[in-house]
């Protein structure tokens, strides 16, 4: 702001010089004493010079080294430092109070001897966005920069317990030490910080490993408007979340973040009592309890996350993290919206509820919130019958959820045009019978579910043709689906990772997936004939499942693939060998070729399978010495070789003493 001013006034300077000298000279007085103090001038080059400039350091793609521009100049005494990228200085005084080097390729430590201390006027320090080498955050912050009141240290590799004299800022309104994965939080110091920090607005420590039980310090909070502990992974946290309950009226959080967290407990009444939210997210955690009515008097509130916590090593594979938006299967928390009085706040934009425990009929309270862009409600309880015309209502919708509930959709015909343009459509267990004509105008699809239903017969070529950009991830698993209509060679849809047809009734020959795919699961059809060599090249594929009536020879190539982690080849009528596996950097945690015809001996550059946890060959013809030498691998957890022909003695694996 003050040097956005200044910049204003030197304009206005250049004007009055034009028009009138002697007026100007009063302000190139004032002028004068913006320039750097000499000291705070050395200071900051030598603060640049503890570093290395390192592009690899900062993620942004905006990033770039700010400090290149910092010069050593002719006098010292009239310095321009002031102008320099990043630095602000007060209008008056000339002291350096501001620096924003966030993203600016620093690399190297910081510790306490750094000039950066010296710098004691300063207001605003921005150094997010490098790396600073796992250094400890100095004490010397809280000791020498009593003036800050934003601090931004998030994403700068620093590491070590954060200093209780962090503390000592009590000017600090704004302080985030966010995504250091390193960072820990002493229970003593967490009460330090909260309770000394008495301007403080907005507290982000995701990331950090919080060891405390989180005690009454939140509670005299009043000043937040927010607050961010996702993450906070370590977190030992038993009670209820007491932030709630002492909030007067006159709070005025905005923003509320403690998913994956371990908070748990009853979400008490008093929580309408935050009548400025705007942010809640609480998903992943262990709360338990109802909904309290009193969501109702969150008028502000855009944004509620509740999905409950999902379990990382089921499913994990199936819908990789990044592909999806809502919460996965396993239910930990408890939440009831049979209160038929319960009203959303009328302006939520984003509602996930995902894989609670809801009863009851679909909630048609929602169809009022006209607002809402996402609605999460998979993997709950809810029983009745959608119409799904009403979806009509909210035009701005692009993500919705009902899977796996007992809930049956019915689509009438003819509402394709009214119907909002979905980006993701999850209608998994939906009681389908058969396409959602809809479908045919939703040219924005990115993620189709329509697994489980009762979906007969072909592939309609309506389905594909609307979504040939868009769709990236399609799950038609368990269904009776026959196959394309016009069957095609290669999948039609440009960009695909998750292609799941799984449990289906397809025959024919395999369909070739494009080069974007990352899982592509066919087990359980009838698909017969080679592996064509097309399924070579697939830099990105991590899950093969091809189940079904497959002969001739492996492709070669599947053990050169360095992408590949579950291959599953099992039940078809392979034979020939078995290729080398594990050649190059690999990432294979699941091999199962049983069931099959492979001849030959178990390929030696098996033992280079580190991460392999799984192997099934049972039921071929392998003829081999017994694979002793598997003895190595050092997560392997499952060993599958019967009904082959291994022979010699089942020795202990070899060791290093
Ligand atoms: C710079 O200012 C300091 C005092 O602030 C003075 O001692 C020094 O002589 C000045 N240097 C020059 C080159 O003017
Ligand atoms: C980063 O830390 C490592 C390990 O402490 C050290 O060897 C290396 O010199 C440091 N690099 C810089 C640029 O400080
Ligand atoms: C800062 O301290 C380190 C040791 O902790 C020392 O190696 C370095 O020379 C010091 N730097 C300055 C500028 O004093
Ligand atoms: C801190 O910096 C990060 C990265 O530059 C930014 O995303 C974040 O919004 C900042 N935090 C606050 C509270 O301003
Ligand atoms: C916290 O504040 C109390 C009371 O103002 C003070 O006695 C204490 O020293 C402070 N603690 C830290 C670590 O600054
Ligand atoms: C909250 O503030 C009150 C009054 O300022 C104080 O007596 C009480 O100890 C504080 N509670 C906590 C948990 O910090
Ligand atoms: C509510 O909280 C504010 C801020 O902490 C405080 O100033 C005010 O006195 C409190 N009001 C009541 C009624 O407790
Ligand atoms: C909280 O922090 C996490 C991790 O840094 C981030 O993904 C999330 O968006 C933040 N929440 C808010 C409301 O900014
Ligand atoms: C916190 O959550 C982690 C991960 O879910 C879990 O392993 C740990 O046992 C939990 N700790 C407590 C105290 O509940
Ligand atoms: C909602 O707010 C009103 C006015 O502040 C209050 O009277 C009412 O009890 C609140 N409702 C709930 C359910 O908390
Ligand atoms: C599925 O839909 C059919 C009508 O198509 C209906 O008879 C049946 O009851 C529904 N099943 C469930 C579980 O709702
Ligand atoms: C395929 O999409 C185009 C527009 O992209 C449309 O004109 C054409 O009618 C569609 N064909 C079928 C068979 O749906």
């Amino acid at each position: 702001m003050e040097s956005w001013l200044s910049k204003f006034t030197c304009f206005h300077c250049l004007l009055f010089l034009l028009l009138n000298a002697t007026h100007c000279f009063s302000f190139v007085q004032t002028q004068t004493r913006t320039l750097c103090h000499a000291d705070e001038h050395s200071f900051l080059l030598q603060f640049k010079e503890s570093f290395t400039i390192d592009k690899s350091a900062s993620r942004s793609p905006f990033a770039y080294p700010k400090v290149t521009s910092w010069a050593q100049e002719g006098d010292q005494n009239q310095s321009k430092c002031c102008s320099w990228d990043g630095v602000e200085c007060h209008a008056e005084s000339g002291r350096v109070i501001g620096l924003d080097l966030k993203s600016s390729c620093l690399y190297g430590s910081i510790n306490s001897n750094s000039t950066l201390f010296r710098l004691v006027h300063l207001q605003m320090l921005d150094l997010s966005d490098n790396n600073f080498n796992s250094s400890e955050i100095p004490s010397r912050f809280g000791h020498d920069l009593s003036s800050l009141s934003y601090l931004n240290l998030s994403l700068s590799a620093f590491s070590g317990q954060i200093p209780s004299e962090i503390s000592k800022l009590s000017k600090l309104s704004t302080l985030d030490l966010s995504q250091n994965n390193g960072l820990e939080l002493r229970k003593s110091n967490m009460r330090i910080l909260v309770q000394n920090l008495t301007s403080i607005k907005q507290l982000h420590l995701s990331d950090v490993g919080i060891y405390s039980t989180v005690p009454n310090i939140l509670v005299n909070a009043s000043s937040f408007t927010s607050l961010n502990l996702s993450y906070c992974g370590c977190l030992v946290y038993t009670q209820t979340l007491v932030i709630f309950p002492t909030f007067n009226r006159t709070n005025s959080f905005k923003t509320l973040d403690v998913s994956s967290t371990n908070f748990s407990g009853e979400l008490p009444n008093s929580i309408g009592n935050l009548h400025s939210l705007n942010y809640f997210d609480i998903s992943y955690c262990g709360f338990d309890s109802h909904v309290p009515s009193s969501f109702g008097n969150l008028t502000q509130l855009s944004f509620l996350e509740m999905a409950s916590f999902h379990d990382v090593s089921a499913g994990q594979f199936l819908v990789p993290d990044s592909l999806s938006c809502f919460g996965k299967l396993t239910k930990f928390s408890y939440l009831d919206l049979s209160d038929i009085n319960l009203q959303f706040p009328t302006n939520l934009e984003h509602l996930n509820l995902a894989s609670n425990y809801l009863q009851g009929e679909f909630p048609k309270s929602l169809f009022h919130l006209r607002n809402l862009e996402r609605l999460g409600l998979s993997g709950n309880n809810l029983s009745g019958l959608v119409e799904f015309d009403e979806f009509s209502n909210l035009k701005k919708l692009k993500v919705l959820g009902l899977s796996d509930n007992r809930l049956s959709v019915r689509v009438k015909s003819g509402s394709s045009a009214t119907l909002p343009k979905f980006e993701f459509l999850k209608l998994a267990e939906c009681n389908l019978t058969e396409f959602p004509e809809f479908l045919k105008n939703q040219y924005e699809l990115g993620g189709l579910y329509l697994s489980r239903n009762n979906i007969h017969g072909q592939i309609p070529k309506w389905l594909w043709n609307a979504t040939r950009e868009t769709l990236v991830n399609l799950d038609l698993g368990s269904n009776f689906l026959t196959g394309f209509e016009e069957n095609p060679v290669t999948l039609p849809w440009k960009n695909l990772q998750l292609f799941n047809l799984a449990n289906n009734r397809l025959q024919g020959s395999l369909p070739i997936p494009p080069q974007s795919i990352t899982v592509y699961m066919v087990d359980n059809n009838n698909y017969s004939g080679e592996v064509s060599p097309l399924f070579c090249n697939l830099n990105y594929l991590q899950v093969l499942d091809l189940a079904n009536n497959l002969s001739g020879m492996l492709p070669q190539c599947l053990g050169k693939s360095s992408s590949l982690e579950i291959l599953h080849l099992m039940f078809n009528s392979f034979h020939g060998h078995i290729p080398p596996f594990c050649v190059n950097k690999n990432s294979l945690k699941f091999v199962g070729l049983g069931y099959n015809r492979l001849q030959g001996m178990l390929p030696r550059s098996m033992a280079d399978c580190i991460q392999l946890e799984f192997l099934h060959i049972g039921n071929n013809q392998i003829s081999d010495i017994f694979p002793s030498w598997l003895g190595v691998l050092p997560v392997l957890k499952g060993l599958i070789l019967g009904s082959n022909a291994f022979h010699g003695i089942i020795g202990k694996p070899p060791t290093d003493h």
